[in-house]
């Protein structure tokens, strides 16, 4: 190969395949309005105290109002429960290298975690560019500061349940993506000008060609639904089995 094509095919990172790790599905307008109004007629989960407490401190930095850098900061922290047990899968693996079939399963899930992970990560980044865009100004404490410690203490939170008993750490995720979940679609519901405003980002080929931006937060509120399920199977099997 040539090295001017090799160069012409070389991509930047997260763009390596055709749909490399974009939103966790491809839906219509009208199945996306479909599972914004299930989301919103749903009640939602019996919240552990951990949640709550999370939710509450969130509500106390930030305020009730639903606001794109609130969000920012929920897209922030919600990366690390994947992190921490990415973290505790590769030492099992470690420890199981002897047992193929079981360092295989855990690999396995290893690659799982890091799906949704990414997954998080384009609902970040997505939020970063629209604040960027945005006249919002968001101070560095509240903003960068906070922001950090508070995924530094809910990284510790995951991993120690996690090596306790993974199914608490699952539950405490399944609480937050419900969370998640039904804030985006209220969200939604509250920006009726979004169905007419299109969603144009250097990320919308990796993430999803969606109509507009409420359709954007309407798949995000899906990807949010699909973290929690997989958690709450997760749940059901806890143990690398
Ligand atoms: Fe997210
Ligand atoms: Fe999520």
């Amino acid at each position: 190969m040539s090295e001017a094509k090799r160069d012409a095919e070389v991509r930047p990172a997260g763009l390596t395949g055709s749909r490399p790790q974009g939103a966790m599905a491809q839906l219509s307008h009208e199945q996306l309005a479909t599972t914004q109004r299930e989301t919103l007629e749903a009640p939602r989960r019996r919240y552990g105290p951990g949640a709550k407490a999370l939710f509450a401190l969130l509500d106390a930095v930030y305020g009730k109002p639903r606001t794109l850098s609130k969000f920012k900061v929920l897209e922030l922290v919600a990366r690390v429960p994947y992190q921490s047990w990415e973290q505790v899968a590769y030492i099992a693996i470690t420890h199981t290298h002897q047992r193929p079939d079981l360092a295989r399963r855990v690999f396995d899930r290893v690659t799982e975690s890091r799906g949704q992970e990414d997954n998080e990560q384009w609902h970040l980044l997505i939020l970063e560019e629209m604040i960027a865009r945005s006249d919002s100004r968001e101070g560095w404490i509240r903003f960068t500061l906070f922001p950090q410690l508070l995924a530094f203490v809910y990284y510790q939170l995951s991993w120690l349940l996690y090596v306790i008993r993974p199914a608490w750490s699952y539950r405490l995720n399944a609480d937050f993506e419900d969370h998640a979940e039904h804030e985006y679609a209220y969200l939604v519901a509250e920006h009726p000008e979004w169905e007419e405003q299109p969603f144009e980002s250097v990320f919308a080929a990796d993430y999803a060609e969606v109509d507009s931006v409420a359709d954007l937060f309407r798949m995000i509120s899906y990807d949010e639904r699909v973290h929690k399920n997989e958690s709450l199977a997760a749940m059901a099997a806890p143990r690398f089995s």
